[in-house]
């Protein structure tokens, strides 16, 4: 597969952008030169990668700028995987700019119909992309699953109405993730403790890499 730019996006506030976006990258990092974006004025990414200082084994972490795209461009020239974690809006010059040149939108979305509505204009951003981008992919990424409650049917309706596909696979809520935010580091550098959210991780790439 050749170089991948990976936008984590979504207009609707916490729906774990930020969560997927660093543990994809811990991930990809894993099987080749990956690098992180930080295209969100909350700066969260980059502070949840400063608190590891250094030593988390994390991917380094770019800031977007005034260039979005010759940002984007160069850095997908030096790693084979880029992956840029967006901030909760779909407006804006550099939204537009990531969507143009991303190869694929990942859309993590919480397991409620009424989340799923909430982001409906992700649907329309990447159809308007497409038009200039027009191998652009776009999938949703449920997250926040319970583990022992399938989808509701209302959910399964909702998604299946939706624009855009949903992987198979998804993000249990689990503590893991939480802590992993906080202690600076992956779910990839806790050991025991992370090894059901890397399962989901592991399972998220190995579908996207196919995709
Ligand atoms: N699968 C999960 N299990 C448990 N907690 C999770 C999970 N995914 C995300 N969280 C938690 O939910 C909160 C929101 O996640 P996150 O910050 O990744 O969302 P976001 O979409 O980036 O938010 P924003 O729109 O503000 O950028 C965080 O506290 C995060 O630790
Ligand atoms: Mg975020």
């Amino acid at each position: 597969m050749s170089n991948r730019i990976i936008a984590v996006i979504n207009q609707k506030g916490g729906t774990g952008k930020t969560t997927l976006a660093l543990n994809l990258s811990a991930g990809l990092a894993l099987r080749s030169s990956t690098h992180l974006v930080d295209a969100d004025p909350q700066r969260s990414i980059t502070q949840w990668v400063g608190m590891g200082g250094g030593n988390s084994g994390l991917p380094g972490v770019a800031q977007l700028g005034g260039n979005p795209a010759g940002v984007l461009s160069k850095l997908s020239r030096k790693h084979r995987y880029v992956v840029v974690d967006c901030p909760p809006t779909v407006q804006g010059d550099a939204i537009v700019a990531i969507l143009r040149v991303a190869h694929l939108a990942l859309i993590p979305v919480l397991p409620s119909p009424i989340d799923l509505w909430a982001s409906v204009d992700m649907a329309v951003a990447v159809n308007e992309a497409r038009q200039y981008n027009p191998d652009l992919r776009a999938c949703l990424v449920l997250n926040q699953l319970e583990a022992r409650n399938a989808l509701s049917r209302d959910m399964r309706e909702a998604v299946a109405e939706f624009d855009v596909p949903v992987l198979v696979a998804g993000m249990q809520r689990r503590a893991a993730y939480r802590s992993a935010a906080v202690e600076g580091q992956s779910v990839y550098g806790m050991g025991k403790r992370g090894q059901q959210a890397v399962a989901d991780i592991e399972a998220i790439i190995e579908e996207v890499l196919c995709l």
